[in-house]
């Protein structure tokens, strides 16, 4: 098997099969029930959607994240991505930089991100089989802001080629938070990261989670629409929703970790409802790619710019003028989302 040019098509079919991915899931926010209010306090010009991120101020609390890199259909594809980021002031992730470490001549795919945005925040993606060094290297592969390094477990498991130890990876991590220049944000990839796991992240250094929940992509449909050898459709619905995982991280009571709220936000309401319940900003990829590929890059801008006004009629609908006042708003949880946060642990085995 030619290793080099598996990577390569690996990415290439990985957005071919999301694209054709069909089992949904739910990420559990139409479980939150936010009331409407009746009379703004504002004038709808005045609401202001923008926020710290990394030490520079970012148009609104939606980041492109990680999707892609390697060959040329990459290239345009992260060409055109950063060219919205740009248009918006937003924060873009690179996709897993492993390839263009393996096989350099392929880092322009990467490099374009940095060429087109020089101003904006650009972060670095590896996962955890990566090495200090090899981070290092993506992070100055695109001059990065952050090291986005990625838990894919349940993606792994189901790859026919995927790695099978995870000994050592808090360690790792650890190291990271420890010897990188950058600030390391650990993210999931549609399968939720459980808030005891949050807690021993931010026992060895990290401040940034990407939460990564489920009910938005789904790796282990798109791996098994590569793999016709094992049937992993029972897999489909593993994970945490987006909704449950972002409300148990708060509750957390963590006050320096950054949490951001990714994994099925495709809506303004998901955005508001994300920073609500305790997220500080959000984050998309499978909306946007689909956007970019079925209908190009005007669609994928007026996407996002649909995003951002939609966000501030939200805003306006709920009374809050800024993101502050939007984290204060009341809300209630009914259905799913109630009952599995109210149901208590039968049996607790806590590790
Ligand atoms: C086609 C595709 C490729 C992806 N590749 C990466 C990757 O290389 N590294 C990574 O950390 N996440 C990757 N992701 C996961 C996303 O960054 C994100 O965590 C996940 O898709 C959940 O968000 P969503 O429901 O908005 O897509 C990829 C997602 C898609 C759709």
């Amino acid at each position: 098997m030619n290793y080099d040019n598996l990577r390569e098509d690996r990415k290439q079919a990985h957005i071919e099969n999301y694209l054709l991915a069909s089992h949904k899931n739910s990420n559990l926010f139409e479980d939150v029930y936010l009331e409407h209010s009746s009379i703004s306090e504002y004038d709808y010009d005045d609401i202001n959607t923008k926020m710290k991120f990394l030490g520079k101020e970012i148009g609104m609390p939606f980041m492109i994240n990680a999707i892609t890199g390697g060959g040329e259909w990459a290239y345009d594809i992260n060409e055109s991505l950063a060219l919205i980021a740009k248009e918006f002031n937003i924060p873009m992730a690179v996709g897993s930089q492993k390839i263009a470490i393996d096989r350099p001549e392929l880092s322009d795919s990467f490099k374009v991100v940095r060429e087109v945005y020089p101003e904006g925040i650009v972060l670095a993606n590896l996962g955890t089989e990566a090495s200090i060094d090899e981070m290092k290297i993506a992070i100055d592969m695109i001059n990065a802001d952050a090291m986005q390094i990625h838990l894919n477990l349940a993606q792994e498991l189901v790859m026919e080629e995927g790695d099978r130890n995870f000994k050592g990876t808090y360690e790792l991590i650890e190291k990271a938070v420890k010897e990188l220049d950058v600030p390391v944000i650990v993210k999931e990839v549609g399968n939720g990261i459980q808030s005891q796991v949050i807690k021993k992240l931010y026992d060895v250094g990290v401040r940034y989670v990407d939460i990564s929940g489920k009910g938005g992509t789904n790796f282990i449909e798109i791996e098994d629409l590569r793999d016709s050898e094992t049937d992993y459709s029972e897999f489909y619905s593993w994970g945490i929703p987006t909704a449950l995982a972002i409300i148990n991280a708060d509750n957390l009571d963590l006050d320096d970790l950054f949490l951001v709220s990714s994994g099925g936000i495709t809506t303004a309401s998901e955005i508001c409802k994300s920073i609500i319940l305790g997220a500080d900003m959000c984050a998309g990829s499978g909306e946007i790619i689909k956007y970019l590929l079925h209908g190009g890059y005007d669609a994928a801008y007026n996407y996002v710019k649909g995003l951002d006004k939609k966000l501030r009629i939200s805003m306006m609908l709920l009374n809050a003028g800024d993101l502050e006042e939007l984290s204060h708003v009341d809300f209630r949880v009914i259905g799913r989302l109630r009952e599995k946060l109210y149901q208590p642990v039968l049996k607790s085995h806590s590790k």
